[in-house]
């Protein structure tokens, strides 16, 4: 069978338990897949490009054939600058349809040999969103089960920097804190 390598674009704002449902999924199905993260300036992100790289990386070091970059520009012309030569994209309902159909087709367009491949996130992340759970964080909802335990931590440190170092003694007050334990 041919070894087809894919991309996987989008904005990862943060990425989320549905988006790594999709990355396995198409880890099985393609030789290799890029998940590709948009470097977007006209948006203004929660995590930064570096940030949600990060997080991608963790979240996807388990599959072998799977990495993370970043482009910008369109998405057709940096698919084939790697020698990519499908887009996959996740549809979680009759919604996204629309939209993507038509993203699908003008990639098409713009780029005739490269294929947009859809699949479907596992039914229980069909509600899922970055937009959502960046709300729900936002409003002190827990968002526990809808991203890795990894982004789960980096959203509550976003609304609440404190925490960052809620678990890092520094190094004198722990001897001391030994000390009087003694
Ligand atoms: O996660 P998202 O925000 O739904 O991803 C959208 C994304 C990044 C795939 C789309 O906005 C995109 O491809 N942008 C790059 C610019 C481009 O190619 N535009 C033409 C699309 S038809």
């Amino acid at each position: 069978m041919k070894r087809i390598k894919a991309i996987y674009p989008g904005s990862f704002d943060p990425p989320t338990n549905g988006h790594l449902d999709l990355i396995e999924r198409g880890s099985k199905i393609f030789g290799e897949l890029v998940v590709a993260i948009l470097r977007n300036p006209e948006k203004d992100p929660l995590f930064g490009v570096a940030e949600r790289r990060s997080m991608l990386e963790a979240m996807t070091s388990g599959f072998d054939n799977v990495s993370v970059e970043t482009f910008d520009g369109l998405t057709v012309e940096y698919a084939v600058t790697i020698g990519a030569s499908a887009v996959l994209r996740g549809i979680r309902a009759i919604s996204d349809y629309e939209y993507e159909l038509q993203m699908a087709l003008m990639n098409r367009k713009l780029q005739p040999s490269l294929e947009t491949i859809f699949m479907m996130p596992a039914e229980q992340y069909s509600y899922l969103s970055s937009r959502l759970v960046r709300e729900v964080a936002q409003l002190g909802g827990n968002i526990d089960s809808l991203v890795p335990e990894l982004v789960a931590q980096k959203l509550r440190e976003k609304m609440d920097p404190a925490l960052k170092f809620a678990n890092v003694e520094p190094p004198a007050r722990q001897s001391r804190a030994r000390k009087k334990k003694s």
